[in-house]
């Protein structure tokens, strides 16, 4: 759909990689003139090591999902946390700097959109879990990567340390993929204008329906961050920025269709 948009030639299709031979089918497709690839789960830390080069975003979140090569230069971005960031502030309008916000969740999704949204200027940054040594050990991490002005932002804890006072709430644990919300104190409801799900669906999530029960006043799921990453990830290669809400809307569309 970008490609019609904005009339770059682009052939995009799906690859199967055996979960043991990410490289080897990198390295076939590479061979066949392939100029850069979108990765998913569960090879974003293998596409990391594969990488040459990183971004910064890339480098910070120690994950990539968007290849580009050229030549034997093999360049790694990860455009989930710009993708986020642009969802939140361009499509859903809420601005992201001064704001204070509850990030669930401390795999690789929540390590992918830390740094992003760092440098859109959140206040303040919690990242709660279930595991609450998961989180401090990721912040730890972050924290000696990113610099002393970054990590006095960032603090991190268990799901029990999510307290009121947040304006919105992220969530990106995989608690979803089996229908169920992440067990967040209902004090911390207090507050959060919006609540968002990286998985997205055809219905609202556990989780969406958790915020709404709880009285948010916003919920959206994960479709626009999906849309938004596969448009840096297409700017990157392409070096032409699509519009996302078309895209958005069409997908949308497709999934109240398949339900
Ligand atoms: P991903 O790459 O999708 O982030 P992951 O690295 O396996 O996947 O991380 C899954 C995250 O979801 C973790 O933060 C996990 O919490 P734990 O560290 O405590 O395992 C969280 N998670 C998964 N199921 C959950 C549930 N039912 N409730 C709350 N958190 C959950």
């Amino acid at each position: 759909m970008f490609a019609a948009q904005t009339g770059e030639a682009v052939e995009y299709g799906r690859l199967l990689a055996p979960v043991d031979g990410f490289a080897a089918a990198v390295d076939a497709f590479r061979a066949e003139g392939g100029g850069g690839l979108n990765v998913t789960l569960p090879f974003k830390p293998e596409a990391f090591a594969y990488a040459r080069r990183h971004t910064p975003r890339a480098a910070a979140a120690g994950a990539v999902n968007t290849l580009a090569f050229d030549g034997n230069d093999v360049l790694g971005d990860n455009t989930d946390g710009p993708g986020l960031v642009a969802d939140i502030e361009r499509r859903i309008g809420l601005p992201l700097a001064g704001a204070r916000l509850l990030l669930l969740g401390a795999g690789g999704a929540a390590r992918g959109v830390v740094l992003p949204l760092l440098e859109a200027g959140v206040a303040r940054l919690a990242i709660a879990n279930r595991t609450a040594a998961t989180a401090i050990a990721l912040r730890e991490e972050l924290a000696l990567r990113l610099g002393p002005a970054h990590a006095a932002r960032l603090s991190a804890g268990g799901l029990d340390c999510a307290e009121a006072g947040f304006d919105l709430v992220v969530n990106a644990t995989a608690a979803g993929l089996s229908d169920a919300a992440p067990a967040m104190p209902a004090v911390a409801w207090r507050g959060p204008r919006l609540a968002l799900d990286m998985v997205y669906g055809a219905r609202p999530t556990a989780f969406m329906r958790a915020a709404l029960e709880a009285g948010c006043p916003r919920v959206e799921d994960g479709l626009g961050m999906l849309v938004g990453q596969a448009a840096e990830s297409f700017a990157l290669w392409r070096g032409v920025r699509p519009e996302a809400a078309p895209v958005l809307a069409a997908l949308r569309a497709r999934l109240a269709a398949a339900a």
